[in-house]
């Protein structure tokens, strides 16, 4: 019986015409792409993916965070949808989020691998690694940014050294236009590499700045071309042989693994074992004397050291950026931290982290900035270590997530008026509120793990820079609100003026 039946086959296939060999094969095709699209039983639910494609085309590239609105509406806060042959669960609202990072953390600690990142990445680091090897780097990161000034003296006093710079620098312009971006990213970026590089760069160094440029063009690449992203985790092997912005992305991420591989090579020349002068000493002393089942490999070294570099780097001055371009279009707010900054500083001393308890409006506005400025809109992709259920969804390990912040710092339901500025979200009868919602840097185990070293940050540049300065828009422009789509959101390129007061 079965050899006849092999002869019908044979038979069949021998006599079938090409267009119906082609039907055959495509109707094949697609069926085996249902059966891998098929969800899992009581897995959140969402719209009917196009064959292959999945939900690429739903997805607006200029504003992904706020095209899915509508699936939002149709299916409620959890979801899912599909890019190729990946499936995202999205989670929104605080209630939710919070259940995620917080309540189930442990089920959600990974990260998934998406074949961009991947390719760049790898599992190494601190940012994509998982498991132990995560658990062990992220270990040895907390302990040596507090060893090198977190949450001490030393920290602020570094920050406060590079405002004096910052302000110099600031006052060159002589209250006339300037685009201050470059300037506050090279200052920012010179904390973390203190701590990490054991070095601060001149504003006028030429290397230094291209490298900013670099990592600035890179994030922006990365989410400006975010179908071309997409399309690309989709189709990693195919993509791999097509031209476009993703090969860019590749060739400017070998240029600043190379710029921290210069500096590991340097610091292994000069280790001296009686001095730990940063993180990468610190490092490398820890490769010396790991056993066989560390993690602290060199790779992992370049990696951690890149993570810190570039997420130390862009958000902190993205932050900045936002809170000059809101007070030059707020005066009224500006005066008030103004005001507030005169009577508990004055102006004969540089702000410290103890004036921050007595400064609850400037506290405020600086949270307020935050929130609204939203530069991490989708947070990191998460991924389950475990099957769970959530918000009663079967969600089996190995889903990957999408904890959506704006749907935090844009709840209805715990702000005010949650798309207006408003400092009075974090204040109440004048003294500073705190708010449960207020989520920027994420929360949980895998929460920020630059968050201590980014408030202290942002509170003594911004309160520093209002000390010395009043920001204002040139004369006859209106400044815009407007972000510009990137790994993180950052306000269109802005020219402003600086008056010294
Ligand atoms: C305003 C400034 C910052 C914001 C809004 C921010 C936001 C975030 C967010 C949303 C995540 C993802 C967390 C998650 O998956 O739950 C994250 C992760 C991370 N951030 Fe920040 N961040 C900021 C500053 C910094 C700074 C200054 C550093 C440098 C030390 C830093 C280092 C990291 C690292 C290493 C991770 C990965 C943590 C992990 O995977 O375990 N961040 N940040
Ligand atoms: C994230 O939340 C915002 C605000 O609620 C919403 O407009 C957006 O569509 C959400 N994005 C996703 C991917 O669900
Ligand atoms: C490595 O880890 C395994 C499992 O945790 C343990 O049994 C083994 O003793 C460890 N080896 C070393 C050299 O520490």
């Amino acid at each position: 019986m079965p050899l006849q039946g092999g002869a019908v086959l044979t038979e069949l296939w021998q006599n079938m015409p090409f267009q119906t060999l082609v039907v055959f094969l495509g109707l094949f095709l697609l069926i085996a792409d249902c059966m891998k699209r098929r969800r899992p039983k009581n897995f959140p639910p969402g719209p009917l993916p196009l064959p292959f494609l999945g939900h690429i085309l739903h997805v607006d590239v200029k504003q992904p965070h706020v095209s899915i609105k509508k699936l939002v509406e149709k299916y409620g806060n959890v979801f899912s949808m599909q890019f190729g042959t990946v499936t995202f669960v999205v989670v929104n609202g605080f209630q939710l989020v919070k259940e995620v990072l917080v309540h189930q953390g442990e089920h959600f600690l990974d990260r998934p691998q998406i074949p961009l990142r991947h390719e760049i990445f790898g599992t190494f680091g601190l940012i994509f690694s998982n498991g132990n090897s995560w658990k062990q780097e992220r270990r040895f990161a907390l302990s040596t940014l507090r060893n090198f000034g977190l949450g001490k003296r030393s920290l602020a006093e570094r920050i406060q050294e590079e405002n004096r710079y910052l302000i110099d620098a600031i006052e060159e312009e002589k209250g006339q236009p300037f685009d201050p971006h470059f300037k506050i990213n090279n200052a920012v970026s010179n904390i973390i590499c203190s701590i990490v590089f054991g070095d601060r760069f001149e504003y006028h160094d030429n290397r230094f700045q291209k490298l900013l440029r670099l990592l600035d063009e890179t994030l922006h690449l990365e989410g400006s071309f975010w179908a071309q992203v997409e399309l690309y985790n989709s189709f990693p092997t195919l993509m791999k042989w097509i031209p476009g912005p993703h090969k860019t992305i590749f060739k400017n991420w070998e240029k600043l693994k190379s710029f921290v591989r210069e500096a590991i090579a340097k610091h292994k020349e000069d280790l001296n074992p009686s001095e730990t002068r940063d993180f990468i000493d610190s490092y490398l002393k820890e490769i010396a004397k790991a056993d066989a089942n560390s993690s602290f490999h060199e790779e992992d070294l370049l990696f951690s050291t890149l993570d810190l570099f570039f997420a130390g780097t862009e958000t902190t001055s993205t932050t900045i950026r936002w809170a000059l371009l809101y007070m030059a279009i707020y005066p009224d707010v500006q005066e008030r931290v103004q005001a507030e900054i005169d009577r508990v500083i004055g102006q004969s001393r540089q702000p410290g982290m103890d004036d921050r308890d007595n400064m609850p409006y400037t506290n405020a506005v600086i949270h307020e900035v935050q929130r609204i400025s939203n530069i991490v809109p989708l947070n990191a992709p998460r991924m389950s270590t475990s099957d769970t259920t959530l918000a009663g969804f079967h969600v089996p390990k190995g889903t990957f997530l999408i904890p959506n912040l704006t749907s935090v710092l844009f709840d209805k339901n715990e702000w005010e008026t949650p798309d207006t500025f408003n400092p009075e979200h974090f204040l109440e009868d004048g003294q500073f509120r705190k708010r449960e919602a207020f989520l920027p840097f994420s929360a949980g185990k895998r929460g920020c793990l630059g968050e201590q070293l980014a408030r202290t940050e942002i509170f003594l540049f911004f309160t520093a820079l209002l000390q010395k300065f009043t920001f204002q828009a040139p004369k006859d422009v209106k400044l815009s609100l407007q972000f510009r789509m990137g790994i993180t959101l950052c306000p269109q390129p802005y020219q402003i003026c600086a008056l010294s007061r």
